[in-house]
């Protein structure tokens, strides 16, 4: 009985406190609902205010089912773009894509299937995608995890590592032909604080192919911070090796979503759950800087806007430490294979075999 007791409050705090911005669960009244989401805008009140960019371009968002991505998608379609939303959860994809249809009066949002942790179903996406539109103006690499339980992906892949950035970097190099079609394209890579925290040589020495067992908080923010990171040297390599394209970094600061579903388990964390709760942006405010990514006028590729849509220089990583990173990720990814139709197939693989 008494452990009952205890047990009832302990699980509906939790439940409370884990609700993410947006969710409807009826349980949550309207009332408290809008005297939190108060609390969250005294705190962050930023906005892009750029001129609309995004009409009639065509843009894939992936991780767009929740969260930031979610968010950018419905800003896109508002504005009048071709939307693809990009993400793993069959079940719900129409119905997403139909809602954002609904609500926004913009037919043009369609669903399609993938698996960043499923190299075969980044190749099929891409197959898809190509047969249905004959450009792409902007890619939006949003989708990612964080705090993941312990995993290999179905290719061998440590689970944070693939979906973070080698998936990217795959789905990136198949797309970039239709990248290049588009005459003022964009890719935007949503980044986050935490790759600040390791180094390239961190990066360089770890083994993706490992099963790591992280046990604390911290090596779980290391794990995420080596995936984000690993975009960063990429994107550096894609502006490198393809002028025209845009290439944009986004931090979207603190924000409240899904992302977080892994991690706070432990009742001695709640506290400083709930303070994230109150003071951490809304998916809509975290969307910000990507919605900036694709609107500002005025960004040189390779540039990081900050979660204040401050616009910071192009940080310039070892070009040694970039080139063995790329050619490490061509080699688990087998990228370019001879049916991978590249823009320039003949330069792709010179340029990661140099790196072998
Ligand atoms: N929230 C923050 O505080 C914060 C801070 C810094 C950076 N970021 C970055 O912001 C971006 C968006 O995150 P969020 O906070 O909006 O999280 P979120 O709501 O959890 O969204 C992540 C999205 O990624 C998708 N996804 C996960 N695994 C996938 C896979 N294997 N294949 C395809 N899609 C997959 C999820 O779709 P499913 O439904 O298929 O799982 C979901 O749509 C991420 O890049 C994250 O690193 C967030």
């Amino acid at each position: 009985m008494i452990a009952m007791r205890a047990c009832v409050p302990r699980a509906a705090i939790a439940w409370w406190i884990a609700q993410p911005p947006g969710s409807t669960d009826p349980r949550l009244g309207s009332g408290s609902k809008k005297t939190l989401e108060a609390s969250r805008r005294l705190t962050n009140s930023i906005a892009c205010r750029c001129q609309n960019r995004v009409r009639e371009k065509v843009v894939i968002v992936t991780g767009s089912s929740s969260g930031i991505g979610h968010s950018t998608a419905l800003d896109l379609a508002r504005k009048g773009a071709t939307v693809y939303l990009a993400f793993r959860k069959h079940k719900i994809g129409e119905a997403v894509a139909e809602n954002l249809r609904s609500s926004t009066g913009n037919r043009s949002v369609y669903f399609l299937h993938l698996d960043l942790t499923d190299f075969s179903s980044i190749r099929s996406f891409v197959h898809e995608f190509s047969k249905r539109e004959q450009r792409l103006d902007a890619l939006v690499n949003n989708a990612a995890v964080f705090h993941h339980p312990p995993a290999l992906t179905g290719d061998q892949i440590e689970v944070t590592y693939q979906t973070n950035y080698l998936g990217v970097f795959l789905l990136t190099q198949l797309l970039l032909k239709d990248v290049q079609r588009s005459p003022a394209s964009r890719i935007v890579f949503v980044s986050s604080a935490a790759h600040k925290l390791v180094s390239e040589q961190d990066l360089l020495h770890y083994d993706p192919r490992e099963l790591s067992k992280p046990t604390t908080f911290a090596d779980h923010v290391r794990s995420y911070g080596l995936s984000k990171l690993a975009i960063h040297l990429f994107a550096q390599y894609i502006v490198e090796t393809a002028p025209g394209v845009l290439v944009v970094l986004v931090d979207p600061g603190n924000v409240w979503t899904p992302i977080y579903r892994h991690s706070w388990q432990s009742w001695s964390e709640i506290l400083t759950r709930l303070k994230c709760f109150l003071f951490m942006k809304s998916a809509q405010e975290g969307a910000q800087s990507t919605i900036h990514a694709l609107n500002a006028p005025d960004i040189k590729s390779g540039q990081y806007i900050s979660s204040c849509l401050e616009v910071e220089g192009t940080q310039s990583y070892d070009t040694t430490a970039v080139q063995r990173l790329i050619a490490h990720s061509a080699q688990l990814t087998a990228f370019p294979r001879h049916s991978d139709t590249t823009n320039d197939p003949s330069q792709t693989r010179n340029k990661t075999d140099n790196f072998l």
